[in-house]
């Protein structure tokens, strides 16, 4: 299955020549019944406009436009969604619309829960075309624009920009050219030392030279390759920090390499102390990216993308936003979220991110990003996403990143409509699912925004411990009496880096909304929260809920008509899944009961 994609079947010749004529070939399988005349305009770029006359579609845009403006119409008559209106007009409202893969060129993928890479097998780029093409359309459907093929970690970048490589990527960019898609590779910042030249100082002029003359190879190779993507100083990762360099003197360099070839630079903010001592209390993790960009506003190139994900640690299930995304007014940014269920249960735990994505919309202006990216959550399974919900997020992603305006609830119906012949309730039921599976998965984890309680290095299952004594500054220093790091402005003052508003309505533990409570807060566990419950009550009310509710879901979804191939899969790992959020559950009760020994006001079981 390829979940929505299955509602559109199409055979396309061999060799493509353009969007457009991809855009005709779909709108001919898919509706041979309408009447659809297709004219470019070139300044529409991305946007289309649909003009409807008597019985006949104008379909106007930008070569790429032509194509999204196919998939709308495609969209809008599968699910019968009435007529057309007169006017239709769509622009997307970033220009960037990014998917980060996490691709090993052994072929592994770095959190990846779907499989091998698609991309690269046995040290070099090898792919089934078919496969790939499945792919570039799943990505056009929902409008994503740009493809960043290997990890960020770059563990063997050796053939990739090399003369060598580059007629297979320069391949692999046309498979993708057809539907709208440019290519971006991971670039290692010390790459120039393995190529003679004894530094990677961005100030040294050999090193200047050897990016300039391997950018004007590879755009020679692949024209419109969208750019680099660089995660520097971060995790081990070199970076200009060796050199006693910031990271505009860093970023400009390969920038200005960039620069003739109208290439982007993408710069990952994702840099942190991870050799800290958990006896320090002085440093705290999150505040880590503002500390080391917000003084550099102002000092990039203007074809650097500051990268910054979406919270100040790491894509935990529940994190406030990132306060880098709300300054540095005169940057370029973009925000970054991870489709991968790295921390939110590996694609074996139902969890649609819909719910998610609004509340960080919520918090952040549309204009304060110019550019969006995702951490890719497919590999070569046969379904592309492991789990053949966890599709949604995809396809959410793509849509909320040309329209973030769009209430991501109602992009999780199309999709359900899209995807499943079901009867009106039964989609019902399966939206509400999806819908609530964030917060029960919520529930059973780590509790009230404190995160982290996860077995280390894997990430699935509970291990409250397990990063405690640990390098990574992820702590909640739970004892016989408190929980939680206090972040606000007269504890780590991690709080002052928020506009006041933000600031003052998370720095009283009586106005910050529960759900963030231990991330800003260090509290007794005899707190009383605001329905009166204490602390530690909560904490274990949860978790039972949780539990409960993970039951009840696997008890719906096996009631759901799913085709039987999707069948199986989802009610095996939910399966899995209700043994995950037992042990959840149980561990992280058990945890608190042992320290705090205050008993469960409804005397379930709890064990000592
Ligand atoms: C997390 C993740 C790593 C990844 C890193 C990053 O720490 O566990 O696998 O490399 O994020 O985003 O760079």
């Amino acid at each position: 299955m390829n979940a929505w994609l299955n509602r559109f079947p199409v055979s396309l010749p061999e060799r493509l020549t353009s969007p457009e004529e991809t855009a005709a070939l779909e709108l001919r399988s898919a509706l041979p019944e309408l009447a659809v005349s297709l004219e470019k305009k070139e300044e529409m770029g991305e946007g289309f406009c649909l003009r409807r006359v008597g019985d006949r579609i104008r379909l106007l845009g930008g070569e790429t436009g032509l194509l999204y403006g196919a998939w709308f119409l495609m969209y809008f008559c599968r699910l019968g969604g009435g007529t057309l209106p007169d006017h239709v007009e769509s622009a997307p409202r970033y220009s960037l619309r990014m998917i980060n893969c996490w691709d090993n060129p052994d072929g592994t993928v770095e959190r990846g829960y779907a499989g091998m890479s698609l991309f690269f097998r046995g040290g070099r780029l090898a792919w089934d075309p078919a496969r790939i093409r499945t792919l570039a359309r799943m990505m056009a459907s929902c409008s994503l624009n740009v493809l960043c093929i290997n990890n960020v970690n770059v563990h063997d970048p050796a053939q990739l920009l090399l003369e060598d490589g580059l007629p297979d990527l320069a391949r692999l960019a046309a498979e993708f050219r057809p539907f709208g898609v440019r290519l971006m590779v991971s670039v290692d910042y010390s790459q120039p030392m393995r190529h003679g030249i004894p530094t990677a100082d961005p100030l040294d002029a050999q090193v200047q030279a050897w990016w300039q003359e391997t950018a004007a190879r590879v755009y020679r190779a692949v024209p419109d390759l969208a750019g680099f993507l660089v995660k520097a100083d971060s995790e081990g990762r070199p970076g200009p920090f060796t050199y006693g360099r910031s990271h505009a003197e860093g970023a400009n360099m390969l920038a200005e390499a960039l620069r003739p070839w109208g290439g982007m630079l993408v710069w990952r903010c994702f840099v942190y102390n991870c050799r800290q001592d958990w006896r320090d209390t002085e440093t705290d993790r999150p505040k880590a990216a503002w500390d080391h960009y917000a003084s550099l506003d102002g000092q990039f190139a203007d074809n650097v993308i500051l990268q910054i994900k979406n919270g100040p640690f790491d894509f935990q299930v529940r994190e406030p936003l990132s306060p880098l995304l709300l300054g540095m007014p005169n940057t370029h940014k973009a925000l970054e979220l991870q489709l991968a269920q790295e921390y939110t249960g590996h694609q074996i735990d139902l969890y649609t991110m819909a719910p998610m994505w609004q509340e960080i919309f919520r918090d952040l202006p549309e204009d304060r990003i110019m550019a969006i990216a995702a951490v890719s959550n497919w590999g070569d399974d046969a379904n592309y996403t492991g789990h053949p919900l966890a599709a949604v997020n995809l396809f959410t992603y793509g849509l909320l990143a040309w329209n973030p305006g769009v209430d991501p609830r109602e992009i999780v119906s199309l999709w359900v409509r899209l995807t499943y012949d079901f009867s009106p309730e039964d989609k019902g039921t399966l939206v509400a699912l999806m819908l609530s599976s964030r917060r029960v998965y919520e529930k059973y984890t780590a509790p009230l925004g404190i995160g982290w309680m996860v077995t280390p290095h894997d990430h699935y299952g509970p291990n409250p411990s397990g990063y405690e004594y640990d390098l990574w500054g992820t702590y909640h220093k739970a004892n016989r009496e408190a929980v939680g790091i206090d972040r606000t402005t007269s504890g780590t003052g991690y709080l002052d880096q928020y506009p006041p508003e933000l600031r003052d309505r998370y720095e009283n533990p009586r106005t910050c909304p529960d759900l963030y409570l231990l991330f800003f807060h260090r509290l007794p566990y005899a707190w009383r929260m605001k329905d009166g419950r204490t602390l530690i009550q909560r904490i274990y009310d949860d978790h039972f809920e949780g539990l409960r509710e993970t039951l009840e879901m696997q008890q719906k979804l096996q009631r759901l008509p799913f085709p039987e191939e999707d069948r199986n899969i989802i009610l095996e790992r939910m399966e899995r899944q209700v043994h995950n959020a037992r042990e959840w559950c149980d561990v992280i009760n058990t945890f608190f009961f042992r320290l705090s020994g205050v008993p469960d006001g409804h005397g379930r079981r709890i064990y000592d």
